[in-house]
């Protein structure tokens, strides 16, 4: 089963609670949720291997440690997942993007693909799948489905900023290899699958759509 990762930082948990209230203007929003997706990052990079090099400081020759092997990926759940690429580039500013666009089939409800964009050599790369809301969880396993069976890549990591343990569930029984960095687990869905007590809609706030 994956781990679930709750990012408890004073800053992180700060920052999650101005961004909930619902006066906070898309501006503010924004603005935190690029700083969160900073300090997350730095969290979900923890164990990123690293290999020793020789370099020349101005006083002598040194072995020192660099992040080893090929760039991260960072994967954006259209549109929401977006949000978090500006402020995860400030400290792994090499990491390819990909864009994985999914709709609702009216009616089975699944996920349909209707844009996926990667890299070249995804297999050599480890990934961190982004979206700002875990809620019933389908699009996550969709979208971590669509990226196995395209690229099969070396390490998938899934990463939000409020998870619903409903999505949680899912998540875990789909993906039991993708281990989960959050903010917060909230306590439910509501029947229009947003996660309570949660933020709102996470694009629209984003984006200011409404
Ligand atoms: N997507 C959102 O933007 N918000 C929710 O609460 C659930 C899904």
């Amino acid at each position: 089963m994956s781990n679930v990762h709750v990012i408890t930082h004073p800053l992180v948990q700060h920052k999650l609670t101005l961004m909930r209230k619902k006066d906070a203007s898309t501006n503010s929003f924004r603005r935190l949720l690029g700083e969160l997706s900073t300090l997350m990052a730095y969290e979900v990079t923890r164990d990123m291997p690293l290999q020793d090099v020789t370099i020349e400081t101005p006083l002598e020759t040194m072995t020192a440690k660099v992040i080893d092997g090929k760039k991260l990926v960072l994967v954006s759940i259209l549109r929401a997942g977006n949000g978090f690429l500006d402020g995860m580039l400030n400290v792994v500013p090499g990491a390819r993007i990909c864009h994985i666009g999914l709709d609702r089939d009216p009616h089975t409800l699944q996920p349909v693909e209707y844009y996926f964009k990667m890299p070249s050599e995804m297999a050599e790369r480890d990934i961190i799948v982004v979206d700002p809301m875990l809620a019933t969880g389908n699009s996550a396993v969709a979208a971590v489905q669509q990226l196995k069976d395209k690229s099969a890549p070396k390490s998938i990591k899934f990463m939000c900023l409020l998870a619903a343990p409903e999505g949680v569930k899912t998540m875990q029984a789909a993906h039991p290899d993708v281990d989960i960095y959050t903010a917060a687990v909230d306590r439910q869905l509501n029947d229009h699958g947003y996660i309570l007590p949660g933020l709102g809609d996470a694009g629209d706030r984003i984006f200011g759509t409404k």
